[in-house]
């Protein structure tokens, strides 16, 4: 990732991954006390936080041997993740098959074809509602990945276990947040899929101050990491919240607290986002937003907090996020 990428000439869109601006949601946070720096993620090239893990899985296993010239890659995604790899793939030219379950957007499935991927929709549970993925539907889709690696020969980008997905954000998305606040920030909050971003700014953030709280965002009603009972697996915030009891990337010791976001409450500050903010993001950057004024409300008032604004609000069209 380049640190000037505005007055240099890249020679790929990979150039162009990162390095995010940050944002003072002034106008969310107006009648609090403290602030909120939301990094907007959806300004990288495949209009989410995931292009910085796919282009940091790809150069690892390019650097170890794992991924040989020409070899297929395949990975779960709800999208971004895929999109990401497409792209990656893409200029990289390494073939890529995105298995995705038909529970997520359809722009998602779009945009990877048109990035030249291939794309294996897998069928939803019996019960289960378009636009809410459980973690029965992922299991679905993970099966057919696993089947697909198999047959193919292919590298696994296996977001959920790789050590690149969080060191991604551990090397630049939260050095970037730290540079950008001048060094501080109080207390960062996010919403757990893999659990890589909180992973890699987690230890980033506490390497760098112990003192920064750090917060686990999941669905109300699928708040398993936080011990909770499971009632609502089909909630609507996608790319996270599948209620898998144990995150391989997550460090217990870097949990400061759990909050939970219905999603009424993700949907509003996507909303507010957009109309009071002029910022178009989805629903999980939504659920960060409203997890920090929670936080600005009850334990950290007067405090600055950081949150990563994931993927855009372009990938939601078909929702009725916006109506
Ligand atoms: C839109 C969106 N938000 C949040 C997440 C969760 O991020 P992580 O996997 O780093 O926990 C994802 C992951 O796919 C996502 O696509």
């Amino acid at each position: 990732m380049s640190d000037s990428r505005q007055d240099t000439l890249l020679d790929s869109v990979l150039g162009a991954i990162g390095n995010t601006p940050l944002v003072e949601l002034s106008r969310i946070t107006r009648r609090l006390e403290g602030r909120i720096l939301a990094k907007l993620e959806y300004l990288n090239p495949g209009f989410s936080k995931k292009d910085r893990i796919a282009l940091q899985m790809i150069q690892e296993a390019e650097a170890d041997g794992r991924l040989k010239p020409g070899q297929t890659v395949v990975e779960l995604t709800s999208g971004n993740t895929g999109t990401g790899l497409s792209i990656v793939c893409a200029v990289k030219g390494y073939p890529f098959v995105a298995v995705m379950s038909k529970g997520n957007s359809t722009e998602r499935a779009r945009m990877m074809k048109a990035l030249g991927a291939e794309v294996v929709l897998v069928d939803q549970l019996p019960g289960s509602m378009p636009g809410q993925v459980s973690g029965g539907d992922l299991a679905l889709v993970e099966q057919a990945a696993q089947r697909i690696v198999k047959e193919r020969n292919a590298f696994r980008a296996d977001q959920f276990h790789l050590q690149s997905n969080a060191r991604a954000h551990y090397l630049h998305t939260a050095p970037e947040i730290l540079r950008q606040a001048g060094g501080r920030i109080d207390a960062f909050c996010d919403f757990a899929g893999t659990g890589g971003s909180f992973s890699g700014c987690a230890a980033a953030f506490k390497e760098h101050d112990p003192g920064i709280q750090c917060y686990l965002v999941e669905p109300a009603g699928a708040a398993i990491l936080a011990g909770q009972p499971v009632t609502n697996p089909n909630h609507r915030i996608q790319g996270g919240g599948y209620s898998i009891a144990e995150l391989s990337l997550i460090h217990k010791s870097h949990i400061d607290g759990y909050l939970q976001v219905t999603d009424e409450e993700a949907m509003d500050f996507a909303r507010r986002l957009a109309r009071e903010e002029g910022i178009f993001a989805g629903f999980s950057s939504g659920a960060n937003v409203a997890a920090a004024v929670r936080l600005l409300k009850t334990t950290q008032p007067g405090k600055t907090i950081a949150v990563l604004l994931c993927d855009s609000g372009l990938k939601y069209l078909s929702t009725d996020l916006w109506l």
